[in-house]
């Protein structure tokens, strides 16, 4: 049963008066195996946990269900790849008996409840089976995404500890094929866990070399495979740990839990996005981001939609109108994009004239989130689509929208560069640095009160201390989202950006104290620091300062291609750290804390406005004049 949809209004102050009744009664939706003792156990995990005592499979509600339901001729999913030059439609009944037939491969591999499975594939819609038939036994999966380099994976592998890895022969970059399995074979080098198995799937671009005894073909283990039914797990078991950037070179597991996940993604499909079942949902993203856990997979199966699944580039494979040929072909109504996408098609085609060819008729609306979206871009897009755009801001840690407009309230804000109203579930404010709740129109640390809504990551895997500390410690009984931001008289909220090292490129999260650990290695650095620098296209790009170490008289230029190189092995392309410069000194206060504000504002051709405690005014000209060199 669908929630009831009222006004946002009465839903929220429905939420604040019972938040238990309100998620009890958007469980509903869903079949459960054991109904829950309680709807939240607040002594439970770092906070507290939803539906506690209740078993769930997210596989059944994804799959089985609709296909019990009549649901089984649907697609389920469409797997469009320009790269491939390749289409494949996949019915319910198939996707489900393709993944039983996986998750029986992984059982005979001895993965069983509670095992974690690294999922390391690029776009295709393998990759979604892999997710679906862990969650089918109860295995944790981890998806690291195709951009990140040998040294990323071995970390996922050396903290999740699989059992099994389940990973392909090649992804496809513009212009390139990008070889999986040697990255594979060098992360579990590197790594000092070692998984026993790893099914690969060989793609008929590019063949991988598989290992006697440790490697199985996919398609051919699937085939000798024996179908495995869903497996009951408790709602509050994990069903998926995902790495995102912390501040430092760790990445922080968030682990994501069954049933809360399951009862809010259910729930933002009709009330945010406004689909319903048989509809055809679009989120161009990738299956290693948060967004794609979310969007290309749970979210629309577990409502019965049909999810479109993308391996191309919004320009270039082959045009600027890529987006709209897809959306056009397929009948889809709502998509759900990352602004860098849309500005890379306006810089391509401003006035968008390649839409022209496409029947946009049955697009309803167009999501955004990832990074802030800049005015100009949502407005252009709205112009030339005649469709309402929806700006929505959340995070890996949350797992579905924080702040959003709600197509199935019929509130759509109308206030281009904000994030939206707080969904049912989040009472957001905006906090001094001391913990004083602001008022409208004051800008601070923009936090929730605790307890966090179902669905939110529960804790990081293997530590509840770390989540508090990271989360919690800083305002008692509140989560720190580590964004900045505001509420206005409307009660939108807009996001301004981190609070810490945090920076967003192209819609993806990077830790710039990551790429200080990496640049620190270089023998000739004595001094270094990243700060994420303007950029047109991908919103924010990472910019290196680095100081060299006394006597060395090395070509500054051969130094920073040594230094880009060393990021791209290090982290991978997605970094995508290309420029580099050479100061003589640092900027930084008399405490010694390096001024990154003040080179940000350099960088994006500001004035430095240097805080009065600056050690020396005079590094801040050096800087300038590094940038002006490079320019
Ligand atoms: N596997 C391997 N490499 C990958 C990759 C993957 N899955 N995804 C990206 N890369 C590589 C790119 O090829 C690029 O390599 P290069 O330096 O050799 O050119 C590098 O990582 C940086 O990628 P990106 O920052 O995405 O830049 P791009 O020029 O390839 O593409 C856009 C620019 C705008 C088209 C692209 O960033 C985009 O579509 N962004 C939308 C982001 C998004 O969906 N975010 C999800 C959160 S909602
Ligand atoms: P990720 O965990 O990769 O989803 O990145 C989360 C971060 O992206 C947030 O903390 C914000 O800084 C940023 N972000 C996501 N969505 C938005 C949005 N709609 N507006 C502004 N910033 C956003």
């Amino acid at each position: 049963m669908e929630p009831k949809r009222s006004s946002y209004d009465a839903a929220y102050a429905e939420w604040q008066a019972d938040p238990g009744a309100f998620w009890e009664e958007a469980a509903r939706g869903l079949d459960w195996g054991r109904r829950w003792d309680r709807v939240f156990d607040p002594d439970l995990g770092a906070f507290g946990q939803w539906f506690a005592g209740g078993q769930i499979n997210v596989c059944h509600n994804a799959l089985d269900r609709h296909v019990d339901g009549g649901r089984g001729d649907q697609a389920a999913l469409i797997w469009d790849s320009p790269a491939a030059h390749d289409k494949r439609v996949l019915t319910y009944l198939e996707l489900r008996d393709a993944t039983a037939k996986l998750a029986g491969a992984l059982a005979a591999r001895g993965v069983g409840r509670g095992d974690r499975v690294v999922i390391y594939m690029p776009m295709v819609p393998e990759a979604v089976m892999a997710m679906l038939a862990c969650a089918r036994i109860g295995a944790i999966h981890s998806v690291v995404f195709g951009g990140f380099a040998a040294a990323e994976l071995a970390k996922r592998i050396e903290d999740a500890q699989p059992v099994l890895v389940i990973s392909a022969s090649c992804g496809i970059e513009p212009g390139r094929l990008v070889a999986y399995k040697p990255m594979l074979d060098e992360a579990i080098e590197m790594s000092a866990h070692k998984p026993a198995h790893c099914l690969i799937l060989q793609r008929p671009m590019l063949a991988a070399a598989l290992l006697a005894g440790r490697d199985a073909d996919f398609t051919e283990a699937v085939a000798a495979a024996e179908p495995h039914a869903c497996v009951p797990v408790l709602a509050t078991d994990p069903l998926y740990i995902l790495y995102t950037s912390g501040t430092t070179g760790k990445p922080k597991g968030v682990v994501r839990d069954c049933g809360g996940y399951a009862v809010a993604l259910h729930w933002t499909m009709s009330m945010i996005y406004g689909v319903s079942p048989g509809d055809v949902y679009w989120c161009a993203s990738d299956v290693g981001w948060v967004v794609g856990h979310s969007y290309i997979v749970y979210g629309p199966l577990l409502i019965g939609c049909t999810s479109v699944m993308y391996e191309g580039k919004p320009v270039g494979t082959p045009d600027a109108g890529a987006f709209w040929r897809v959306c056009a072909d397929y009948g889809v109504r709502v998509l759900f994009t990352a602004p860098t996408a849309l500005r890379a098609i306006r810089q391509r085609d401003p006035e968008m004239a390649l839409r022209a060819q496409y029947d946009l008729s049955k697009l309803d609306a167009l999501f955004l989130a990832g990074e802030r979206c800049d005015p100009p871009t949502a407005i252009w897009a709205a112009a030339h689509l005649g469709k309402p755009v929806v700006d929505h801001w959340w995070q890996t840690e949350t797992g579905w929208p924080i702040t959003a407009g709600f197509r199935g309230y019929g509130l759509f804000p109308a206030n281009p560069g904000a994030g939206g109203r707080p969904c049912p579930g989040y009472d957001v404010q905006v906090l001094d640095d001391v913990g004083t709740v602001l008022s409208r129109g004051e800008s601070g640390n923009l936090c929730i009160r605790l307890p966090m809504p179902p669905g939110c990551a529960p804790t990081l895997w293997g530590s509840d201390a770390l989540y508090r500390q990271a989360y919690l410690a800083d305002f008692p009984g509140w989560y720190r989202t580590g964004d900045a931001g505001l509420i206005d008289a409307d009660g939108d909220v807009s996001i301004m950006g981190r609070t810490d090292d945090i920076i967003n490129v192209a819609g993806h999260r990077l830790s710039t104290g990551q790429m200080e650990e990496v640049l620190a290695r270089h023998p000739d650095v004595a001094e270094c620091a990243v700060v994420g620098a303007a950029d047109s296209l991908k919103g924010q790009a990472p910019l290196g300062l680095v100081v060299l170490k006394a006597g060395v008289e090395r070509e500054h230029a051969a130094i920073c291609r040594e230094l880009v190189a060393m990021v791209r092995a290090a982290i991978g392309p997605v970094a995508a750290f290309k420029d580099a410069i050479v100061v003589p000194r640092m900027p930084k206060t008399r405490s010694g804390k390096i001024l990154r504000a003040s080179i940000r504002r350099l960088a994006d051709g500001q004035p430095a406005n240097a805080p009065p405690t600056i050690e020396d005014p005079s590094a801040l000209d050096d800087v300038k004049a590094a940038l002006d060199e490079r320019v």
